[in-house]
């Protein structure tokens, strides 16, 4: 048998912990995939005296010394499952400067400084490969970067936060509160106990750029796409998307488009919302994930499963260690990073959105005119209005309506002023809710 291919496992958490069991479990089907066994050379943590339960290794293997660890000559590719910017970035860089392979399931480091990772990996010659870092379990990076590389991808929409998509699910299920659905996902053990990456959607936007980098062969950072998290969506919101035929998502969109001088732009964005039950995304539920593509010959493409967890984030992460264990001994590398393209990425106001937006309105002579004035003037077309006693039909007539406008589609930049606008009439009584519309209504 060919000599073993030497691992450094950087981390032994609830991801490196399964990537140990299943290296261990798998350990022989996965040498003959490979065509030489895989062996762990050493398993960086943090703190040596953690119990690590009936974990199947020699505790001798265990350092803290990371830097040591990788620096070892008998270390062929280097496994990073700890997460945060420093100290990874600077372990990783100094891993592929010496020509090891690197596989990594950090989305912070990527979105952060992945230019700093691909240059290193260019120097030295090695893989670096990061399924895991977005949508844990789905094959979804490789397809982008391997399978969709001679074809064109004009759009990607993704639900691809699983805490987040948790607590909408439990929100429209239940007619709960945001506060209520986060206590829930909180016990159950989805929510952590910080949840600000996740609830606030930096965890999503880290993945947007991610794919967005893939799918459009440019290099997008974390600081280039627009953020809103899910913390202000009420049980009233999505009371109101059901009343249209639609649920609430976090999604990721990045999309190609064009500027005012027609040059091609990108736009990369997180925020919730409606979507109609009838779009492939919606009835992606509890905490999976699920990323719609659509590329210029292929068509539409969905991609689903689950996106977080132990082992489903380790199958990802043992997908690409086959991968470029296999590439190691036959002597090359995979393609470097695809950013030829260098697409500017286009300012959030530029981005074309549609609205959805519920007033509530003195009900008197001329307040339609007014308010369609207001959307007139910021060149905002409507597309739908619906129109009801304020409270519900069994509310009769008063001197209040509920006002239902949702628009065509039109610069966000546009549908902020007019909403501004109309929040500043005082026929206006409240803009109960503002919600961002895809995928057709
Ligand atoms: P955990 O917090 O469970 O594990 C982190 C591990 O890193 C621990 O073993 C810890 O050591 C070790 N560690 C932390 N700091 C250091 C340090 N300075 N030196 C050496 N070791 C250190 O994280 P996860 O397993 O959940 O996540 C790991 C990565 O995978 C992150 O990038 C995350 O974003 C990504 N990911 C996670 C998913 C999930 O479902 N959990 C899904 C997809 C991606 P010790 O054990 O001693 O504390
Ligand atoms: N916190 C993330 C989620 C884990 O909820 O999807 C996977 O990145």
């Amino acid at each position: 048998m060919t000599s073993p291919v030497r691992l450094a496992l950087l981390g032994c958490g609830t991801v490196g912990s399964e990537v140990v069991r299943l290296l261990h479990e798998q350990s022989a089907d996965l040498a003959a995939r490979i065509g030489a066994p895989l062996e762990i050379a050493g398993i960086a943590v943090r703190r040596l005296g953690r119990d690590r339960g009936d974990l199947p290794v020699d505790p001798a293997l265990f350092t803290t010394d990371a830097l040591g660890l990788i620096k070892r000559d008998d270390v062929d590719v280097v496994v990073e499952v700890v997460g945060g910017i420093e100290p990874a970035r600077s372990w990783l860089v100094e891993a592929l400067r010496a020509g090891k392979s690197v596989v990594t399931a950090n989305k912070a480091l990527l979105a952060e400084d992945g230019a700093s990772l691909h240059d290193a990996a260019a120097e030295g010659g090695g893989d670096l490969y990061y399924e895991a870092s977005v949508a844990g379990a789905i094959p979804l990076l490789r397809p982008l970067r391997e399978s969709l590389h001679g074809d064109r991808i004009n759009r990607v929409t993704g639900i691809v936060n699983g805490t987040t998509n948790f607590i909408l699910s439990a929100m429209d299920a239940t007619g709960a509160g945001f506060a209520e659905a986060l206590e829930e996902a909180t016990e159950l053990g989805y929510a952590e106990a910080d949840p600000t990456a996740d609830v606030e959607g930096f965890d999503a936007a880290a993945k947007a750029a991610i794919l967005a980098s893939l799918a459009f062969h440019t290099r997008v950072g974390a600081a280039d796409v627009h953020r809103e998290g899910i913390t202000e969506v009420t049980a009233a919101d999505v009371a109101s998307a059901k009343a249209m035929g639609c649920t609430i998502k976090l999604l990721c969109i990045a999309a190609r488009g064009a500027d005012a001088a027609g040059r091609e732009t990108v736009s990369v964005r997180v925020h919730p919302a409606m979507i109609p039950l009838a779009h492939p995304l919606a009835s992606v539920g509890d905490a999976f994930n699920a990323v719609f593509v659509e590329a210029e010959a292929a068509g539409p493409l969905m991609f689903y499963g689950r996106g977080a967890g132990g082992a489903p984030t380790a199958s990802a992460v043992l997908g690409d260690v086959v991968a470029v264990s296999r590439n190691r001994l036959a002597g090359v590398r995979s393609a470097s990073e695809s950013a030829y393209a260098d697409l500017p990425v286009r300012p959030m106001g530029e981005a074309l959105t549609r609205y959805h937006i519920s007033l509530d309105v003195a009900d008197r002579p001329g307040v339609l005119a007014a308010v369609a004035g207001v959307f007139a003037r910021h060149d905002v077309s409507i597309a739908t209005v619906r129109q009801g006693p304020a409270g519900g039909e069994a509310a009769g007539r008063g001197e209040d309506a509920d006002l239902v406008i949702v628009t065509h589609v039109a610069p966000d930049a546009a549908l902020a002023a007019t909403v501004r606008e109309l929040r500043g009439l005082d026929i206006v009584r409240s803009v109960a809710s503002v919600l961002r519309v895809e995928g057709g209504l």
